[in-house]
């Protein structure tokens, strides 16, 4: 049986997509289909994996998607001009740049290149800045969005709330942080963000009404770093040796879920809690990038 304070990530982002579609199908009754151009440089197995599936989640409720499949050895020029086409076609809402990038390309370049108007991902300075500045005019990175609306949804109080991020990275923890220290409704947390040169981790994490874990290491976050009635949100992906399992590893989080959950107030499975947010609140932008488009 599932334990009760599980976060359901997944039954969350179908409400998302039930209010998504309702959005694509006003969009099309005026003769407007949604588009998402994808962009993959190389064959990383995991970015083909995600692209897969925002293409088939996309397909679904009725957002029509190009992926757009350039070799490893493709230049950032080539890779710059193709998102220009992209850029100034108007079929296409929103373009998604997969990362990771191969290491002669520039990531920060190529996100600075896509149209701030199409930027479904949040990556472009000028998102990255309105959210910075409280400006709601912008697009949210998609994960912390997500996590956010998680929250909202499963009822936390995040106004006067400790948060602790762990991860700094422009993906997920630094946006996070920027969410969630807003004034704004369901904001107004006090957010410490922890990393690599924090001194004992460990204490911070014990004084968290809400702990996002997104540091990137497997099962990092132990029972004795949790407040007790503690919300954790776990962002993490990684993938351990496991005999057992298929192919001989499997994914887990940032969080030792069977050690935490016990203690946890809320936490989110993983696989099953904020992944199929990340996807939800893509479609999210990409409908809003055709509505403020046409
Ligand atoms: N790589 C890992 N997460 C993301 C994401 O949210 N968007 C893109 N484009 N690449 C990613």
């Amino acid at each position: 049986m599932a334990a009760a304070n599980l976060i359901d990530g997944r039954a969350i982002a179908e409400q998302l997509h039930t209010e998504t579609a309702q959005r694509i199908a006003a969009l099309k009754a005026r003769g407007i289909e949604p588009g998402l151009a994808f962009v993959r440089v190389g064959e990383d197995p995991a970015s083909k994996v995600y692209v897969g599936m925002k293409e088939k989640t996309g397909a679904r409720l009725g957002i029509r998607s190009a992926t757009h499949v350039l070799p490893e050895k493709t230049s950032e020029a080539e890779l710059l001009k193709l998102i220009a086409e992209l850029n100034a076609d108007k079929s296409t809402h929103g373009i998604l740049v997969q990362a990771p990038l191969p290491a002669h390309i520039n990531q920060a370049t190529v996100f600075s290149t896509v149209s701030p108007a199409k930027d479904v991902d949040g990556f472009h300075p000028v998102n990255v800045g309105k959210l910075m500045l409280g400006d709601t005019t912008g697009f949210l990175p998609c994960t912390p969005a997500g996590v956010h609306e998680l929250l909202i949804r499963s009822g936390v109080k995040i106004s006067g709330a400790e948060v602790v991020v762990l991860g700094r990275g422009n993906i997920v923890g630094k946006p996070m942080a920027a969410i969630l220290i807003q004034k704004a409704k369901h904001a107004n947390a006090t957010v410490t963000i922890c990393h690599s040169a924090t001194r004992d981790i460990a204490a911070h994490c014990r004084r968290a009404d809400i702990l996002v874990a997104a540091l990137g290491v497997a099962h990092f976050v132990k029972a004795d770093m949790v407040k007790p009635g503690a919300v954790v949100m776990d962002v993490g992906v990684n993938r351990i040796a496991d005999p057992q399992a298929k192919g001989g590893s499997r994914l887990v989080g940032d969080v030792d879920f069977d050690a935490v959950q016990p203690i946890a107030g809320k936490i989110t499975p993983n696989p099953g809690g904020v992944g199929p947010m990340t996807i939800a609140m893509l479609m999210q932008n990409t409908v809003r990038a055709a509505e403020m488009q046409t």
